[in-house]
């Protein structure tokens, strides 16, 4: 695991829209992993701020994979997908402005009929499309990668699970009343995030800094599902400075990263 801390969120971005760009460029037919939540949102604005003016890639030929879904939601009144379910987020925040359309963004199918299939139907879709090239990924206050609640099973794949009360607090700021918060959702497991070649994951804010050296320096533990990391031979993490204050050995992240050869690359 290399991580990497950074002075600030927009310093984040302008190195994660590196990455992609990087991906993209060796790459065009790229498979994105999309996450949601308020941390790759920055990242997410840098990509479409050089895209449009005219200095990313092109990405008509890359294909997504967003890592989660809400189960349950009403429709919009409209009769289209609910504005916080994470299909519509991620059109909204990204994919949109990339000029990525929607038959290119593939998401878990949380229709009422399908659920029982949902995980080994998407799990096909990904596979088919040859694995996913970078996946971005956030962190949960509570450790959980994606939807994946601590006690997931570490070599989980994509299936229904029960949303943590914390979680549901966390997520209540998009909805209107946090009544209004699913209980459930459809999620990739951990075991399928660990297929991606190259794991990129965002944290920052203090509220992220128990889970992050719980992840990055706790044990390897399904009670902290962002621990899986460790089991993944590329994994970055990209971390401003309150979300890498509880790091013991952050003086070391920094001289790694001071030092990285330019040849390297993340
Ligand atoms: C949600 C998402 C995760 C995300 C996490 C943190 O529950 N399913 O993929 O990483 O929340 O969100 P935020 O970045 O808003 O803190």
């Amino acid at each position: 695991m290399e991580v990497v801390p950074l002075g600030s969120a927009a310093e984040i971005a302008a190195v994660a829209a590196d990455v992609v760009e990087a991906v993209v460029r060796r790459k065009p037919a790229a498979v994105l992993g999309l996450a949601t939540g308020s941390t790759p949102l920055p990242a997410y604005q840098e990509l479409i701020r050089r895209h449009q003016a005219g200095i990313g890639p092109g990405y008509h030929d890359v294909t997504c994979f967003n890592l989660d879904e809400y189960v349950g939601l009403p429709p919009a009144p409209d009769g289209g997908v609910h504005a916080q379910s994470y299909r519509a987020t991620i059109a909204r925040e990204l994919t949109d402005g990339l000029g990525i359309g929607p038959d290119q963004v593939n998401g878990p199918d949380p229709g009422p009929g399908a659920l029982p299939t949902a995980g080994e139907r998407y799990e096909a879709l990904i596979e088919k499309a040859g694995g996913v090239d970078v996946q971005f990924l956030g962190i949960g206050s509570d450790g959980h990668l994606a939807f994946n609640e601590p006690g997931s099973s570490l070599a989980s794949r994509t299936r229904i699970k029960t949303l943590t009360a914390q979680t549901r607090a966390d997520n209540a700021r998009f909805f209107g009343s946090p009544g209004e918060v699913p209980t459930h959702v459809l999620t990739q497991g951990l075991g399928t995030i660990l297929e991606a070649r190259h794991l990129l994951l965002i944290a920052t804010g203090e509220g992220k800094a128990a889970a992050v050296a719980a992840a990055v320096e706790g044990p390897l533990s399904a009670s902290c599902p962002g621990s899986v990391l460790q089991l993944h031979p590329h994994a970055t993490v990209l971390l401003d400075p309150a979300a890498a204050s509880r790091l013991d050995r952050l003086a070391y992240y920094r001289e790694v990263y001071a030092a990285k050869p330019a040849w390297q690359g993340l």
